[in-house]
């Protein structure tokens, strides 16, 4: 620094303006790291530039250009939770549902088989894009390896998961009703973006034996090529708060699909958000009012 003071007293006007570009050249390209350090390559991450600092042109020596100073490396700034239901990207679960008269938009049946006849109702429906890439991954299923894939449920609305939800609650009790169904407003079927899906070796259920079967070993490895995801995978139940259960999937996208399937993230971490409730709390409180009409009235039916 000092050499820097004297030379801007000699008056040589030139040489000292000369300099003066050469200091000040170097002083910009050394003053902080690479901008744009990132976790992930998804169009929601924000902005992770929060390290990119300018140091004062007086601290930093010319040479610094090349050999910048070491730094710690950034923090990622966490993703924001996606909740806008216009992308397939948005997040559903216990902690971030839905509202109550939400339905998607262009609901239809997607061009695939199913173990029933009548593929008019809701639990055949997918919104169009989601219905689509099902297709897709059920062809290529039978076209690549020659196997078959059925849907099984997919669409259900907030009235229904109601109904699903609070019968679990009355016949199989909180704790086994908390591990497997969710809450209304609380599932991924009232997207439009989640199906349920089965084989004929499994009689078209739904059992975490899906999982060995060449079918299901099959969509484990190739759903995230048609922007599925296995959205409550083995080992993460503590985050998801539910069990493995490997014939939900859940359509994101072939982007967000990619990358979760090569980092091994779920959606709840991807968006830094576990869930929070405990597996006591889980098995121990219903997550809808047990005084209500509305449930009685299904208790009754079965006591
Ligand atoms: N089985 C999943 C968690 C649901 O009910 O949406
Ligand atoms: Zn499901």
């Amino acid at each position: 620094m000092k050499k820097y003071i004297r030379l801007l007293i000699i008056p040589a006007a030139l040489w000292t303006l000369g300099m003066g570009l050469v200091f000040l050249g170097g002083g910009c390209k050394g003053s902080g790291p690479d901008a744009e350090p990132s976790v992930a390559p998804i169009s929601e991450q924000a902005d992770t530039d929060a390290v990119a600092t300018t140091a004062p042109l007086s601290t930093v020596p010319p040479n610094r250009t090349a050999t910048p100073e070491p730094t710690e490396a950034p923090t990622p700034t966490p993703i924001a939770v996606n909740t806008d239901t216009s992308t397939v990207t948005y997040l559903v679960n216990r902690e971030y549902p839905l509202p109550e008269n939400f339905v998607p938009e262009g609901l239809t049946t997607p061009d695939v088989l199913f173990p029933f006849s009548d593929t008019t109702i809701d639990k055949a429906k997918m919104t169009p894009d989601a219905g689509a890439a099902l297709a897709l991954l059920f062809d290529a299923a039978y076209d690549e390896a020659g196997l078959t894939l059925y849907g099984v449920s997919a669409y259900r609305s907030y009235a229904r998961q109601y109904t699903i939800y609070a019968t679990n609650l009355a016949t199989r009790g909180v704790a086994h009703t908390n591990r497997y169904s969710a809450a209304p407003g609380r599932s991924e079927h009232q997207t439009g973006l989640a199906i349920d899906i089965s084989c004929a070796s499994e009689g078209f259920g739904l059992e975490t034996t899906f999982a060995d079967t060449p079918e299901g070993i099959w969509v484990a490895k190739n759903a995230h090529r048609f922007g599925f995801i296995l959205r409550y995978p083995k080992d993460k139940e503590h985050i998801t708060g539910y069990n493995y259960e490997p014939w939900h999937i859940r359509y994101v996208g072939t982007e967000l699909a990619g990358y979760l399937y090569e980092t091994g993230l779920t959606l709840d971490e991807y968006y830094g958000v576990p869930s929070t409730l405990s597996a006591e709390y889980l098995e121990t409180t219903p997550l809808i009012d047990t005084t209500a009409e509305s449930y009685l009235s299904i208790y009754r039916q079965y006591h």
